[in-house]
């Protein structure tokens, strides 16, 4: 049990579908305790019961647009907790209709929304929460291949998530020498709430399940085992790190193909047709 004794904050379960949910099962499944937060009354309805489920003693309100709230949630992991050994920030949001149709019609409104949710609330929790981290924390977020290559219709998302990536680099430089680490996993596409704001999510999850070399879409289950790899000690040497946790997704440079009858057919091809 590599995560028992350690105590942490999650950011950003929704439902039992969340990647959060998925890091939150496999931190309990190694011993490690956390609070949840939920962002507002109707989640709240959804997360309390799954806080009850993995026997979480502290559930906060948390809307990282607001900082009054973060410096809340500050205080209470003062008095609940002293001090944490980790944070998960797994939280994205951007308006619908920049996640569909052309990058190029993305409108200032969207871009400021997208970015300032999606990566200046890692930085400004980072921040707010830094007085409460214990000396060797781990402080984990979410990123997708989008911020590296053209995914179609994830646009201004792809331009947050790099810039998550960066920031991820920068916070690690900072907090190094204090013993703090900073790593994001890089998940391949999954069913979430925030995945079905994405247009033609489904055709991705298809594409990517015929072309990763492992042949399937990975899992929250997957992606919060490696994540409580990362959040532990056992991963004490690791700081500033993009983790792929994909299926191989990532490593591919054209479309898997496969001999049939002599001829070269894309895996994608044969899946369609069958
Ligand atoms: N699902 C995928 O395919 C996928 C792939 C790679 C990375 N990710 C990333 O994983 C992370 C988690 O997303 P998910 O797919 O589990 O979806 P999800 O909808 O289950 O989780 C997103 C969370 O963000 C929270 N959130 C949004 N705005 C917030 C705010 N202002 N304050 C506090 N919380 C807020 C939501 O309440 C929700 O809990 C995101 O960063 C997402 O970009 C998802």
């Amino acid at each position: 049990m590599f995560m028992q004794g350690k105590r942490g904050l999650i950011i950003g379960v929704a439902n039992n579908k969340s990647i959060a949910y998925g890091i939150a099962e496999a931190i309990k499944a190694q011993g490690g305790e956390f609070a949840l937060t939920f962002l507002n009354d109707q989640l709240e309805k959804r997360v309390r019961p799954i806080a009850e489920e993995f026997g979480c003693k502290f559930v906060y309100k948390l809307d990282v647009g607001n900082p009054d709230e973060i410096v809340a949630v500050k205080e209470a992991i003062a008095r609940d907790f002293g001090k944490i050994d980790f944070v998960v920030h797994a939280v994205a949001y951007a308006p619908k209709e920049a996640l569909d149709g052309r990058f190029v019609d993305t409108t200032k409104e969207a871009f400021n929304i997208a970015l300032q949710t999606s990566v200046f609330s890692l930085i400004e929790v980072v921040q707010k929460l830094l007085p409460v981290l214990e000396k060797n924390a781990s402080i984990l977020t979410l990123t997708y291949l989008g911020a590296v290559a053209v995914v179609p219709h994830y646009n201004v998302m792809g331009v947050a998530k790099a810039a998550l990536e960066a920031s991820v680099r920068y916070l690690a430089a900072d907090l190094g020498p204090q013993g703090i680490r900073v790593n994001a996993i890089s998940a391949g596409p999954i069913r979430t709430l925030a995945a079905s704001g994405i247009g033609d999510f489904k055709m991705i999850m298809k594409w990517n399940e015929a072309n990763a070399p492992l042949r399937n879409n990975v899992t929250i289950e997957q992606v919060g085992n490696a994540a409580a790899y990362l959040i532990s000690d056992l991963a004490s040497g690791v700081t500033g790190e993009i983790h792929y946790v994909d299926a191989g997704y990532n490593i591919t440079g054209m479309g898997a193909v496969e001999e049939i009858d002599g001829k070269a057919v894309l895996v994608w091809d044969r899946i369609q047709n069958s």
